[in-house]
Parts: C-alpha cells; structure tokens; sequence
C-alpha cells in the first residue's frame, strides 16, 4: 500500500485534542438537542489519526470503548500500533490504510473524528470522507469534521500563493521548510498588511507541521459554510453544532415554537453570516445522518442536564460581593471575562476539583457554599447563572460533559502513575495526555520523573532518585531545591489526573 511522503517526513504532533472528546462532543449535541450514544461503551473511529496521540488516550480511558484509528502514513500508523503494543491495549487498533479504501468489515461507530483532514485531501477524498461518514456512523452517531472555513482564509491566500511559489516543491518536507523560514523573512519585509504580518510572525514560531500543512501542502481547500452543509446534503449528513470555541452562537428570531426542521434552513444561513462577521478560519463541524432527529441552534435550558469541568485562575483577588467583571484564565493563557458573583463562585468550584466534573446541580449548591461561606447571599437568579454558564461554554472557558468521571487527587504516600502516562513520558515522540484530554507541557525531568512513577517508591525516596540521576544525566537543576520541585511536580501530575490510588505493592516492571 503507498503511503504520504510529507506526512512520513514531518509527522504531524499527535495531540491530544480536546474538541475531539465523544463525552464533550455528546455534551454539545445535547446543547442542540441531539442525543448521542454513551462515550464510554462506544465504538470511535478516526480516520487520519496520525500516531494516535489523540484516540490511544480516549482508548485507555474507556476500556469498554472500542476504537479503531486509520492512517495513510506508514511511519505514522506503525509508530501507533507499536505503542499500543507496548501498552498492552486490547480495545484500540491503529490501521495502515487509506480512509477512502476501509475494510467492508469495520462496522458501525457512535463517534467518528477526522480531525485536519477534510481540507487537506484532494476531492475525491473528501468525498470518500463524507461517504464513510454516512456508512459508518450508527444511527445516533457523531462525526467530528474539522475544515477551514472560507470566510477567514480567504485574505491568507496570497501568503499560501507566495509560499507555494517561492519553495521548491521537489524537496523533501523538512528542506523545503526551512525555505519557507527563509520565504517567510523575505515576506515580513516586504508585507504591509497587518494581518499578514501577525501571520507570518506566528508561522515563524508554530510547529514545523503546521506550517507545512497548511502553508504548503499540495491541498488546502477552504470552505464556506453553505458550500460544507450542501456537500454533508449530497451524501445523506446534516449539521448539529460546532465543536470549537465560539464568539457568538445563532439565535433565531421568532423561532418559539418551531420543530428544528423547520428553523434548519434559517440557522444554516446564519451560521455562515456568523462566520462572515467574524472571519472565522477554521471549524469544528458535528454532523449526523439525516434520517437521525434534527438539531437545533444550542440551547441554554440543556445545561442542566449535564456535567462540567474548568482549570481556570484568576491574576487578581476573586471579588465575589460585586459584578465587577473579572478575567479568569485557562492554562493556556485564553482569558474568560466573568461578572456574575454566582458563576465567579462556580468557576472557583469547579477549577477547586479539577480534572474531576460536577454535574449542574452539585456545581450550583458549590456556589451557594462558597458565597455562603464568604457570609455572602446564597440565593442564585438561576436564568442569569445559566446564562453566563452558557457563554462560557461557548467560549471553551467551562467545558460541558456527558461523562464526569473520577479522578485521584492526591500523590499518596507511594506516587504512582497510570500506565499510559508513563509510556508517554517514557517515549520520546509522544505528548504526554492529561485526564481531561489535554497536551501537557512536560520538561525532561518531568518527564523522567513520571516516567518513573510505579508506586516503588515514596516521595521522600523520589526526590532522592531525581537527585542521583539528573547528576548522572549531567543536568543539575536547582539541586538544593529538588525534594521542594519533586512534590510540587507530583500534586501538578495529581491535578492532571496521571495518578492512580496508592496500592501496597508496586507494578510489575
Ligand atoms: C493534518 S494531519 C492531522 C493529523 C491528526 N488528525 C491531528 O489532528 O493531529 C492529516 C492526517 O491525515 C492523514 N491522511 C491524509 N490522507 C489520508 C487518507 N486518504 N487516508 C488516511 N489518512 C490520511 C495524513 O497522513 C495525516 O496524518
């Protein structure tokens, strides 16, 4: 079977990706009025899946899911399969193999991801793309379909073009990068457009893959919106929602009493003069079949019925007694305006128990707790909680779930991390994946540290360990400070939920 050359050459970072969870994806359907399949027991397909950085981690954390991965680059696919080798894991399997070409005998799936590979392949995958949807998705089933959006590429065109032209296509992946950088320096002289200049800037520090891409792939084909729901129409599929983080969402005017059949056609126009006003770039579409129920435009009232989850910190002292607007702020720096004391109160909840969720009701009754506590009223205007709830959800400052899970919080007296974490701190190529999906930013010594956490040995005895082999490996950093930095890592992998509970014998090695 052939494979892709450029993906063989310059892998693309198998992330974890957040948007990508079926417990998020099932929490946003159900915003639109779409009930999905139950992540956990599901059958989850994806198709481009890389090395699998992105479905290993949902396959280890579901075990009675089942999960299949697809991959056209031979390097990618087998570097999946033997990691899950390694692992020992029964219920994922990362195929060699061109999505457009599947075995007859891959089944039905409740969840289907395909995440940067709808613009990024010629035609008549894209097409075969959208026919594996409609084949392979069960009834209730859930494709998540990333694609670039028209509205917002469409002033970076001329930046692809001189990329494009000025590199030689000839060369391999990596060489022909590096031309790029060269091209992209040329570029920043010669530009004048404000827009194109933050582009070119942040080329020059985003990942190698990214650029290549995007930037010079042989295919980038941006859509609008009306252009992707007719092409999901002419292979039997339907618009449900968007997974990615939003500005705004469709509202739609007199639509009190309408059934979703009858708003679609207003909501779809709507949704692409959304995409109009804001110059969006990119989507993260979910799409059904069309004999499932319709969705509609999302809906507040459904947040009740879920679970959610935030890592959020504020710079300043949290002012619960006043609606003085406050940023809190994510771990990647994306900040989250809140006003609302109640919903200040709830983010302090919910970030208090992080990775773990709380469903509506116990997230309500923290908040009531903690203003009590503070000697505060506890009484909640519960249609303006819910409304700010609901825009931070849209925005991804909360994110909703169908699935709270559990999660350890504490070290313990022997730290001892789960199997996946250690296999993705131990090798080298792989992110290693907090619990709730995310990438985690691990230097070597964290990840040497993990790596080594089999519940052998107690914190005390870590530091020591840590000790003796950054000496050995040469690297000495701030010995003096190290059992203070060794637990302070430890509670930081706790509040990523790699840790298991302590157990009185240690794994097998
Ligand atoms: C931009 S990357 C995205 C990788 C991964 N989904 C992610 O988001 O990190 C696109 C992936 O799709 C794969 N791909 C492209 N065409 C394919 C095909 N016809 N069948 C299967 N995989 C394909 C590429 O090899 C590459 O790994």
């Amino acid at each position: 079977m052939h494979t892709l050359a450029s993906y063989d050459e310059l892998p693309y970072d198998s992330l974890p990706l957040p948007e990508t969870q079926p417990d998020f994806l099932a929490a946003v359907a159900r915003l639109h009025g779409f009930e999905a399949p139950p992540p956990s027991r599901a059958r989850i397909l994806e198709l481009g899946c890389a090395q699998g950085g992105n479905l290993i981690p949902l396959a280890w954390r579901w075990p009675e899911s089942v999960c299949v991965g697809v991959e056209l680059s031979r390097v990618q696919a087998e570097a999946g399969a033997d990691f899950v080798r390694r692992l020992g894991l029964g219920n994922v399997r990362i195929l060699h193999g061109d999505l457009a070409a599947l075995p007859d005998d891959l089944g039905q799936f409740d969840y289907l991801i395909a995440h940067g590979v709808f613009s990024w392949v010629p035609p008549a995958v894209q097409a075969a793309l959208l026919e594996v949807c409609r084949r392979h998705l069960a009834p209730q089933g859930i494709a998540y379909l990333s694609f670039n959006v028209a509205a917002g590429w469409e002033k970076l065109q001329p930046l692809r073009a001189a990329l494009v032209g000025r590199t030689a296509a000839d060369l391999p992946a990596p060489a022909r990068y590096v031309q790029a950088l060269r091209v992209l320096d040329e570029l920043q002289t010669e530009c004048s457009d404000p827009l194109l200049l933050k582009e070119i800037a942040y080329l020059k520090t985003a990942a190698p893959s990214y650029l290549f891409h995007e930037y010079l792939a042989d295919f980038n084909a941006p859509m609008t919106f009306a252009e992707f729901a007719a092409r999901l129409d002419a292979h039997g599929l339907r618009y449900v929602g968007e997974a990615g983080p939003r500005r705004a969402v469709v509202e739609l005017e007199d639509a009190w009493g309408l059934i979703p059949e009858s708003m679609a056609g207003r909501w779809l126009d709507a949704e692409g003069a959304l995409d109009d006003a804001f110059a969006t770039r990119f989507r993260r579409a979910l799409v059904a079949r069309d004999d499932a129920p319709c969705a509609q435009p999302p809906q507040a009232s459904a947040l009740r019925t879920l679970a959610f989850h935030a890592d959020l910190r504020s710079d300043a002292e949290i002012d619960l007694e006043s609606a003085t607007e406050q940023d809190f702020v994510n771990p990647a720096g994306n900040r989250f305006p809140i006003a609302l004391p109640a919903m200040k109160a709830a983010a302090m909840a919910l970030s208090g128990v992080y990775p773990n969720a709380l469903p509506y009701p116990d997230m309500v009754d923290a908040a009531r707790r903690l203003l009590a506590g503070f000697g505060l009223p506890a009484a909640l205007d519960e249609a303006a909680f819910d409304a700010a709830l609901f825009q931070l959800v849209i925005a991804h400052g909360v994110m909703p779930t169908a699935w709270p899970g559990t999660f350890e919080a504490e070290p313990g007296e022997h730290p001892r991390a789960h199997a996946l974490a250690r296999q993705q701190a131990g090798s080298p190529g792989w992110v290693v994946s907090g619990a709730r999906h995310v990438a985690l930013d691990l230097d070597p010594a964290g990840r040497m540290l993990l790596a080594a956490l089999d519940g052998s040995r107690t914190v005390g005895e870590l530091a020591a360990w840590m000790r003796t082999s950054l000496q050995a490996s040469g690297r000495v950093p701030a010995l003096d400070r190290l059992d203070e930095l060794t637990r302070r890592q430890l509670w930081l992998f706790a509040r990523q939920g790699l840790l298991q509970a302590d157990r009185d014998t240690p794994d097998p090695a």
